[in-house]
């Protein structure tokens, strides 16, 4: 429902027309900030990587599925967790993706391993939760493990002459952390992190993260493809048509896209708040903006009258830094007014998203629901900082929503109610396009050239791996 009469072929002048460089809107737009953008968010690339669709097998057939397990994810560095969930020696979190599992554990202060979560035995899975263990014993007969993962513990050692302690070790994946995330990889011949991530750390830091808590775990299982489900959240082209609410405020259809030609495991959007949609009708006054702007983030808050010549947008960056750096005792007077309000995504391939900047501080995973093709684990965290000085508080723990709606979580843990809103919306497409793509006569799906160009993108990625001989 939006209040405002919406153009979807937006006004003149407003977006970029036929012919134009797309990208150049954002940049001509966050050229007039008050606080400039850094310079890797001032610049663009070029994203033309075609007009190709993926084949929608790729979202609905088994097989696909087990190709993925086989040939993707056995080889892609995957968030496994945050470092501050497991900080003590001893302390684990089971990471599953498929039908592997693997167990992060500490194993000393400055060490955390991940270790196949399977007894050598007869297989049977050591751990079957998140914990806090010196040794990893096995429920079944008892073969035990240290944290080191050497064998310690074979009861009737006697009758077991074949085995040699010496090759009963837990087979360990890869395991290495940036910005307090702890990523995992099985495969030994994948480059190091820090050449997958590329440009990601130069652009948005990791101390960005190493620094902040889990506020927030929440899980949902989505009823559509893991692949489905991200690339919900790898464009503002949907904007319009599933939150047209926002039209007043957003500047969706001249959303940034960028493909890393050096990082191809990375890409981005910069998706301008503060200012109008192209898509509405007619031009709304600035104090309408700011107006929109409050209804959503400042919820209840009457917007004050702007002084004669201000913008919505950099009212609201200043209001934002104010606010902030009296809420964190921390000083972001000199952060731009793009990292101070815009929506600025960046994805890490396959399966997680991350948000630069004060407006959104949420991460994203997501993951096949075991062997299913047909649904999907979501993991949102909301990542806080705390105050300067403070102990780090204690991270949330997961927090399975079942049934319940994003607007219900949204009273429940009292967010503003924008935030249950738009994931409703977002959430709600996906189990609509997976019934329909069975249904679709065609063989592959259409993507937008520009718009949706990260899904080509991302489509490029996996089409990449799934061609490699299985692991
Ligand atoms: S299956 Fe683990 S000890 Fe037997
Ligand atoms: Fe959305």
């Amino acid at each position: 429902m939006s209040k405002w009469k919406i153009d979807t072929l937006s006004r003149p002048g407003t977006a970029a027309q036929e012919g134009e460089d797309p990208s150049q809107v954002y940049q001509r737009l966050i050229s007039n900030d008050r606080v400039a953008a850094p310079s890797h968010i001032a610049t663009s690339l070029p994203a033309d990587n075609g007009t190709d669709g993926p084949p929608k097998a790729r979202y609905i057939d088994p097989t696909f599925h087990r190709i993925e397990m086989e040939r993707l994810w056995p080889r892609v560095w995957q968030f496994a967790c945050r470092e501050e969930e497991i900080p003590e020696v001893g302390d684990l979190v089971v990471y599953d993706i498929g039908d592997i599992s693997h167990i992060v554990v500490r194993t000393a202060p400055d060490e955390i391993r991940a270790y196949r979560n399977a007894c050598l035995h007869r297989g049977t899975r050591l751990c079957q939760e998140d914990t806090s263990l010196q040794q990893l014993r096995c429920p079944f007969h008892g073969f035990t493990w240290s944290l080191e993962g050497e064998l310690t513990e074979v009861p009737c050692r006697w009758d077991f002459p074949q085995i040699d302690r010496a090759d009963m070790r837990l087979p360990q994946a890869r395991v290495e952390c940036w910005g307090g995330f702890v990523f995992i990889n099985m495969d030994g011949n994948a480059p190091p992190l820090n050449e997958y991530l590329g440009v990601l750390d130069s652009n948005l830091p990791g101390e960005n993260f190493a620094n902040k808590y889990i506020a927030h775990y929440i899980r949902k299982v989505l009823p559509a493809n893991w692949k489905a489900c991200i690339e919900a959240f790898l464009e503002a082209y949907h904007s319009v048509e599933t939150h047209s609410w926002s039209m007043g405020f957003t500047n969706d259809a001249n959303a940034q896209y960028d493909v890393f030609p050096d990082t191809p495991h990375v890409s981005r959007f910069m998706h301008a708040f503060g200012v109008q949609s192209p898509h509405l009708d007619r031009e709304l006054s600035e104090q309408e903006v700011l107006e929109e702007l409050f209804s959503i983030f400042w919820s209840g808050e009457p917007a004050p009258t702007l002084p004669p010549g201000e913008k919505a947008r950099g009212f609201a960056a200043d209001l934002v830094r104010q606010q902030r750096s009296e809420a964190m005792g921390r000083d972001y007077s000199q952060v731009s007014d793009a990292e101070a309000l815009d929506s600025i995504e960046y994805s890490i391939f396959p399966n997680m998203v991350l948000f630069h900047g004060l407006a959104v501080p949420v991460v994203y995973r997501f993951r096949p629901n075991g062997n299913d093709p047909d649904s999907c684990i979501f993991d949102l965290f909301m990542l806080l900082e705390y105050p300067e000085g403070s102990p780090r508080p204690d991270p949330a723990e997961v927090f399975e929503m079942g049934d319940m709606t994003y607007r219900e979580l949204t009273e429940k843990l009292g967010f503003d109610a924008f935030f249950g809103i738009t994931y409703d919306q977002d959430t709600g497409n996906l189990g609509l396009q997976q019934q329909g793509m069975k249904s679709l006569e065609s063989d592959t799906l259409i993507f937008a050239r520009y718009q949706e160009c990260r899904l080509r993108h991302f489509h490029e990625m996996i089409t990449r791996y799934v061609a490699m001989a299985p692991e």
